[in-house]
């Protein structure tokens, strides 16, 4: 069997918080002899392109370092001030600085040379997420002719969307590049197709003047999911109980209502609290008996829209505090920190509702997380944005336009009212769909639909 070669910005670290994306890889290159390459995490004057293999857990990774300011192209740059506000339709956040383009090729050029003495002729080699797009171009150029699969975690923008962003025909050209690139949800493949179908030369900058053929590139949905069965038995384990009985003192007779996103302005989180805000000002019975956990780890905080939602929630949050507090109660809690899937596990399991409210995600692993975490006796309820990719599978959870915050006050309040029977019959079919969608079914989907691709020559052309 093949090898697989998996390729993105960070590799997976050591220690029981992987996430489910490294867990479920972990076997398949395991079996198939393949390893993780990836940015080491450390910066340098002048990096080597030699890259350092390493065994983490049994895992086999692979890494390299990165020039400083190329990193910061790339990354904060290009990557994340650019792509990211623009795919999940934030223009209006999005910063342009023109040279940062080139340190985003360079970086992925950096990738592929270091990448090249490392393949054999039958590799699979299997690229993930948006700092990577120009990846199998840079390998290609260097006469590559390996299967290459591309993974986009986050949502395909609208065409006019993707019309802001600077060398969008380049990008797309490189897309065109792979034999396989998969997204999250139909939606995603829908607004691929409408650009496909409508692109013409003078819409395309920054690429030469002809459209882009994708014709030996196939564009699939392979939406991504947890381990639900693997939380299911994390949520009773000794780690999460500790964490859950923890809570349950804490919280008495109040029942939970739990939030958990990294600190980004596409999770909406001031709309969250304003949602919650209007739960309690439009029904009073509620106050003293809900308590709002919301974790949010800050997230690339060197980046200036990144602190300025953090500001944001900071003062929604104190706004909060100050209407709805008593002198033994208080509404919310807001942590910054990071929590173990353990600790999480337990919350999940505790929490009455999970409030996954993205203004636009591209899955949203938590759902699937809260969904594997539920007491099948006893399960809570899942608020979800009906702009995050889990929509598609969880249509039994309460689907909420999280821009609309007297929606999703209304579905809190439908959600804590809900009977019992009627939680449990959503939570079957919730859990049907997680288990379904499994991490594992995902990554075994998308390599049986890339294996039998054929070789290309260095245009891209099939032999
Ligand atoms: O899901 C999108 C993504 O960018 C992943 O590629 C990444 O692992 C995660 O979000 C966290 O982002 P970052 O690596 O920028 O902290």
């Amino acid at each position: 069997m093949s090898r697989i070669i998996v390729v993105s910005n960070r590799t997976p670290g050591k220690g029981p918080a992987a996430g489910g994306l490294a867990v479920a890889l972990r076997k398949t290159l395991a079996e198939r002899e393949g390893f993780w390459f990836g940015w080491s995490g450390k910066l340098v004057e002048t990096p080597s392109i030699e890259a350092r293999f390493e065994d983490i857990d049994g895992l086999t990774v692979a890494q390299i370092d990165l020039n400083r300011e190329d990193h910061h192209a790339y990354y904060a740059g290009f990557s994340n001030s650019i792509l990211w506000p623009s795919f999940h339709l934030r223009l209006d956040l999005a910063t342009i600085e023109a040279h940062w383009y080139e340190g985003y090729r360079r970086v992925n050029s950096q990738f592929a040379r270091a990448l090249l003495p490392q393949l054999k002729p039958d590799d699979i080699i299997w690229v993930h997420d948006y700092h990577l797009i120009p990846l199998a171009t840079e390998l290609r150029n260097l006469d590559v002719r390996n299967r290459i699969g591309f993974y986009l975690h986050i949502p395909f923008p609208t065409t006019d969307a993707l019309y802001a962003i600077p060398h969008h025909g380049e990008l797309m050209r490189d897309l065109s590049r792979y034999d396989l690139v998969g997204m999250q949800a139909n939606r995603d493949v829908a607004a691929f197709t409408e650009f496909a179908e409508h692109q013409t030369p003078s819409t395309l900058s920054g690429s030469p003047l002809e459209s882009v053929d994708f014709g030996r590139t196939e564009v699939a949905a392979f939406p991504i999911g947890s381990d639900p069965d693997a939380f299911a038995k994390l949520a009773v384990s000794s780690a999460a109980n500790k964490m859950l009985k923890r809570m349950e003192r804490a919280m008495g007779e109040q029942e939970l209502i739990l939030g958990v996103d990294r600190l980004d302005y596409s999770k909406g989180l001031p709309q969250r609290v304003e949602a919650y805000e209007k739960l309690l000002a439009n029904n009073a019975r509620f106050r003293r008996l809900v308590h709002l956990l919301q974790i949010a780890p800050p997230s690339r905080d060197s980046i200036k829209e990144y602190q300025e939602t953090s500001d944001t929630l900071d003062a929604m949050c104190g706004r909060v505090m100050g209407r709805f507090a008593e002198p033994d109660w208080s509404p919310l809690t807001y942590v910054k920190r990071a929590y173990g899937q353990p600790s999480l596990a337990g919350l999940y399991r505790l929490a009455r509702v999970g409030l996954v409210t993205p203004l636009r995600d591209g899955m949203n692993l938590v759902a699937h997380e809260y969904v594997g975490s539920q007491d099948p006796e006893d399960p809570g309820v899942l608020v979800l944005s009906r702009f995050a990719g889990a929509a598609e599978i969880f249509d039994d959870a309460i689907l909420v336009n999280p821009f609309d915050t007297d929606e999703t006050a209304e579905a809190l309040r439908m959600a804590l009212d809900m009977p019992l029977d009627e939680r449990k019959q959503r939570w079957t079919t919730l859990m049907a769909a997680a288990r379904k969608h499994s991490v594992d079914n995902w990554s075994k989907n998308y390599l049986d639909r890339l294996a039998p691709a054929t070789p290309r020559d260095s245009s891209g052309t099939r032999d």
